[in-house]
């Protein structure tokens, strides 16, 4: 604990970068490295380094959960309940156990058993086999006899609201107290029918505050379920022996995914070993253990023998988690300048089968606004459940809230950025706001539908909140070897976001190297535990350790060394593949030949993330947390076909934040992905549930419609540096942040383009052309 540490003060550099560096004292837990320059001073931290597991990844050579094959591994199927609600009477292994291929077979639904007697949506698993084969698997589950007892059913938020809907739970007791993934969710609240809330959240007195208003804005929002569609699906190879049990894993959490499984096998900790090496996506899915997991780990035990479970596309839409859907009550009270008075929120929000489908905290904590109330409600269906998404309940909520603001703007006749620049206290902001609308041409934008042709275009801003999240059980391990070469090594994985290149670059730039001169070791749980890679805090919670980590052991290079340079150690410094003396650089010596003089053959340092200086923990429940988080601000210009309903987006600009920036190429390929994914969102994706049978009717990539390369904009993207002197890196993530502005950017947009407002997701040809009163809108 940082408190408990002896302290010493330094002086960091602070503030936004294109605005104007000052200086701001810390004090920081003795054993930390002194302050990191800016980037501009700095040789390797803030350039872009290319990724070091990219040449791997584009020539196939990168070794993901589904290529791990091991000796006498069997191949695990599961056989799911064909309907979304159903008692089982019984089941009858006895044929498929007789397979010639069958190695172990578990029923995981149980007619005897009054928790597992009852299926809740189309694709819960109910039997599991590990055969020698996929198609001997396969065989044995088709000779699998299940008596099912059909149950009335609901796949549809407001019909699952109604008293007279049928009960996805019949009881407290029944129904999940927490969210599988961790993510906060309304928990040990009542539940009414099919409805679990309100979670409340409450500061002033909004009566008072609509009394106070000049204006009141409403409004009614929606969101669709969306799917993670992680390009590399989901997967396990589970190795259960005598002496532990090894699990390779597509995974978020490789230290997470340990204690889930010592505990539910009743292993100790160093008994279990979680792998993973190249992953390609997670987005919130991959966080934990899942049902996929438990279920490959115990064929493995009852087989004794690897046992491999990747699920297919199918089972992934059906089964791997998703983007709760939402509708949202947005009200907003204000002054004639703008001041806000008052803002409630009411909110119902299905996460299937699970909870977790607030709308996040958009609406409480972006604008200044001294009276609040939100009542959050999760409503149970008969669907799979979803779990935390790429900034879940922030990108839903902005959609509502930032179309608000738009809609505010509009009826008081000011400019939406002045308006915000009014009521948001961020300087970060608006400072994004100030550079983007200087990029994207704002003064460009016309009135509402004030294009003559059918062919309409428009321009719309929206702005995000984030939490600046931190592990603090994050560890890092660097090694230095006689031959000068190094390793650093954590837990943590790297999701595919560039996680082990910024590692790299973070203990290059200590011991004045280059980031390909660092060998990255991570995903393994042999190595200090790291931190998820899940809340944007994979960046702030290991870089930070990476780099004391380097600095104590580049101390203890510099300390060998300093009599063969007749220099004091604190007079020495590391650059450019040099020990050099400070005040003279002609005097040195090649890295390699300070290394060859180390008494040991290797020598090593181990570091954990300390508090964040300025109190992480401290601000936590503090509302001026929201002011000190993460931004972003995106503006969208979109191209609307009044006769076909298409909207094209052309560009989209980004200005982001994430306090010290580490390498900016990859942060463009994280911000791009975040756009894409929030277009995708805006204009596309739906999961469809058929209202007759429960089932998904486009459980694939090709009735669930991705955004493609041709609907690609082109995207501008401006990264703020902002130094808050926070941690021995000061950086922080981006992956979320970039995810939540666009879906409402592009609506602002289309707004501006046709002069309707769409306040339901996916903004498809048919809504359109409904708003537009062209066609009748779907109801
Ligand atoms: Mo993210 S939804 O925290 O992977």
């Amino acid at each position: 604990m940082a408190n408990e540490q002896s302290l010493r003060t330094a002086t960091f550099p602070s503030g936004i970068a294109s605005v104007g560096l000052g200086k701001v004292e810390r004090q920081v837990p003795v054993g930390e490295p002194p302050p990191l320059a800016p980037n501009s001073e700095l040789a390797v931290i803030g350039k872009s380094a290319p990724r070091q597991d990219g040449r791997a990844k584009v020539t196939g050579a990168a070794r993901f959960t589904a290529d791990v094959f091991l000796p006498g591994m069997l191949y695990a199927r599961v056989l799911r309940s064909p309907l979304p609600h159903a008692r089982v009477r019984s089941i009858d292994i006895s044929a498929a156990s007789r397979h010639p291929g069958v190695r172990a077979i578990v029923p995981i639904a149980s007619p005897d058993d009054p928790h597992r007697a009852t299926l809740r949506y189309v694709g819960e698993p109910v039997v599991a086999v590990a055969a020698a084969s996929m198609a001997a698997a396969e065989e044995a589950l088709r000779l699998v006899r299940v008596d099912y007892q059909s149950l009335p059913f609901v796949v549809e938020l407001d019909y699952a609201r109604a008293q007279s809907a049928p009960p996805v739970y019949v009881s407290t007791e029944e129904a999940p107290g927490g969210h599988p993934s961790g993510w906060p969710a309304a928990t040990n609240l009542p539940l009414n029918g099919n409805v679990r809330g309100p979670a409340i959240s409450r500061r002033g007195d909004v009566t008072q505050g609509f009394k106070d208003a000049t204006i009141v804005v409403e409004g009614e929002y929606r969101t669709q379920v969306q799917t993670h569609c992680c390009l590399e699906p989901h997967g396990i190879v589970a190795d259960w022996r005598a002496d532990g049990l090894t699990v390779y894993m597509s995974t978020q959490y490789t230290t997470g995914v340990r204690h889930e499984l010592a505990e539910e096998f009743g292993l100790p900790l160093n008994r279990v070993r979680v792998v993973v090496e190249a992953m390609g996506g997670g987005f919130g899915s991959k966080s934990a253990l899942g049902n996929y997991g438990r279920i490959a780990v115990e064929l493995s035990r009852r087989a004794q023998a690897p046992v491999r479970l990747v699920l297919d596309r199918q089972e992934e839409q059906m089964d791997s988690g998703n983007r709760p859907g939402t509708w949202q009550r947005l009200r907003i009270g204000a002054k004639r300048d703008g001041t806000l008075t008052a803002i409630s929120l009411l909110s119902y929000g299905t996460a299937g089968i699970a909870l977790g489908a607030g709308v996040g905290f958009n609406a409480e904590a972006l604008y200044a606004c001294p009276n609040f109330d939100g009542a959050q409600h999760d409503v149970f269906i008969d669907a799979g459940p979803g779990c935390a998404m790429r900034a879940p309940g922030n990108t839903p909520g902005a959609f509502g809230l930032e179309q608000a603001i738009d809609e505010l703007a509009e009826r008081l006749d000011i400019d939406p950025l002045t308006l915000r620049d009014r009521i948001d206290p961020s300087p970060v902001r608006r400072e994004e706001r100030r550079i983007g609308a200087e990029r994207v041409g704002w003064q460009r934008r016309h009135k509402p539908g004030a294009d003559a042709g059918p062919i309409k275009r428009g321009l719309g801003v929206a702005q995000s909140l984030w939490m600046a999240n931190v592990q603090l059980d994050s560890s890092c391990e660097v090694r230095l070897m006689r031959d000068g070469s190094v390793e650093v090594l954590s837990s943590v994985q790297d999701i595919g976001t560039g996680t082990g290149t910024v590692m790299a670059q973070t203990v290059a730039e200590v011991f004045g190297l280059r980031a390909e001169n660092i060998t990255v070791r991570i995903g393994d749980t042999e190595f200090p535990p790291g931190p998820p890679s899940y809340g944007s805090r994979a960046t702030a919670s290991i870089t930070p350790p990476a780099r004391t980590a380097a600095w104590h052991v580049l101390q203890l290079l510099l300390r060998e060394v300093a009599l063969a340079l007749n220099a004091a150690p604190e007079d020495l410094i590391a650059r450019d593949g040099r020990i050099l003396i400070r005040d003279d650089p002609s005097r040195g010596m090649p890295f390699a030949d300070a290394a060859a003089r180390l008494r040991t053959d290797r020598i090593s340092a181990v570091a954990s993330r300390s508090d964040d200086y300025a109190g992480f923990l401290r601000r936590m429940g503090d509302a001026a947390l929201a002011h000190q988080a993460l931004g972003g601000v995106q503006f969208a210009e979109v191209a609307v076909d009044t006769e076909t309903g298409i909207v094209r987006v052309e560009r989209v600009v980004a200005v982001q934040d994430c306090g010290r920036p580490m390498n900016p190429r990859q942060i463009e390929s994280q911000v791009h992905g975040g756009i894409l994914m929030g277009l995708s969102y805006a204009l596309f994706e739906e999961r469809i549930l058929d209202q007759h049978t429960g089932r998904m009717v486009n459980p694939d990539l090709e009735h669930y419609k991705l955004a493609g390369p041709r609907e690609t904009p082109a995207i501008d993207l401006v990264i703020l540096e902002n130094y808050q002197g926070n941690s021995a890196t000061d950086a922080y993530g981006i992956a979320e942040p970039a995810n939540i502005a666009t879906a409402p950017a592009i609506a602002n947009a289309v707004y501006n383009a046709i002069g309707v407002r769409l306040r339901s997701l996916p903004m498809t040809p048919a809504a359109i052309l409904g708003a537009l009163g062209k066609i009748p809108q779907r109801s």
